[in-house]
């Protein structure tokens, strides 16, 4: 069931659980959250970058998918289709394509621009019975090679942001987007403690959700953390998957190269590992 993802982080902040979203890349990424969530009985929050959305040629394409999969797979729990770090133009392109959710970055501006910003895609999302993600604090992550350390936010901005009437927030508190490197310092609870406490009560997001250890989630999960990013882990659970099949030389027995057998492998490990975030998030059971 397609709906916007207010509801399920609202219930989520109430259970004191979290609501996992998934990144989805193409139709077999899209099929194993769906799979995975209706199997747990969890709500689920299907993530597309403006990447990824290019990658499978356009946000209406994917909301297309998406709402037919929906159907066709007689899915019942709760399904947001929602926009990961999206820039201003990208958030009405989402509006426009059918999507349920937005997550307007604006964490590289002036905080007064973020605000300007922020306060105008508030207004239309929610006219759009759409909920809203903002952010403060940019979340690092590789690029180009270099693995920039996140920002930690600073409280004030995440209560002058929160204030916009948004439906959750993403306070950078230390975490990366991909592999976190070895010398990485961990979540910084002191500060999300501080959000936390600063912005009274709103949802707050935990990106770069791949490879934070398992007493670190539960203990942001405690401090108001409802929603958490996933995509790396994926990627890496299916490419070792996929790997596996063809070093071992099974598409050249029988019809093995077939797409459908081939790629098999890859989207039950994808299905393997949103099973185990969703264990761990506490969102089985929860729809
Ligand atoms: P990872 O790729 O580190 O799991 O982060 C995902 C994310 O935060 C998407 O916004």
């Amino acid at each position: 069931m397609i709906v916007n993802a207010k509801d399920m982080i609202a219930a989520a902040k109430k259970g004191k659980y979290a609501v996992g979203q998934f990144n989805i890349n193409n139709l077999e990424w899209t099929k194993a959250v769906l799979n995975t969530a209706q199997e747990l009985n969890s709500p689920v929050i299907l993530g597309v970058s403006g990447g990824a959305g290019k990658y499978m040629t356009g946000f209406a394409t994917v909301a297309a998918m998406v709402s037919a999969m929906d159907k066709s797979l007689k899915i019942s729990v709760p399904v947001a289709v929602h926009l990961d770090h999206g820039g201003y133009d990208e958030c009405l392109s989402c509006i426009e394509a059918g999507f349920t959710s937005i997550m307007f970055d604006g964490s590289h501006f002036e905080i007064s621009e973020n605000i300007k910003k922020t306060t105008e895609l508030v207004e239309i999302a929610h006219k759009n019975n759409m909920s809203i993600e903002a952010e403060v604090g940019s979340i690092g992550g590789e690029e180009d090679g270099v693995i920039g350390m996140g920002e930690i936010a600073d409280p004030e901005a995440c209560k002058a942001i929160a204030d916009l009437n948004v439906d959750f927030l993403a306070a950078g508190i230390g975490n990366i987007h991909g592999v976190y490197p070895a010398n990485w310092k961990g979540l910084d609870f002191d500060a999300l403690e501080k959000i936390n406490k600063k912005t009274d009560g709103i949802p707050l997001v935990l990106h770069g959700g791949t490879g934070i250890p398992e007493e670190m989630i539960k203990r942001a999960i405690g401090l108001g953390v409802c929603k958490i990013n996933v995509n790396t882990e994926c990627q890496l659970s299916f490419a070792e998957a996929t790997r596996a099949y063809i070093e071992a030389g099974k598409d050249k027995v029988g019809k093995g190269f077939d797409p459908r057998k081939l790629l098999t492998p890859g989207y039950e490990a994808i299905k393997k590992t949103v099973l185990e975030k969703m264990t761990l998030f506490g969102s089985v059971g929860r729809a």
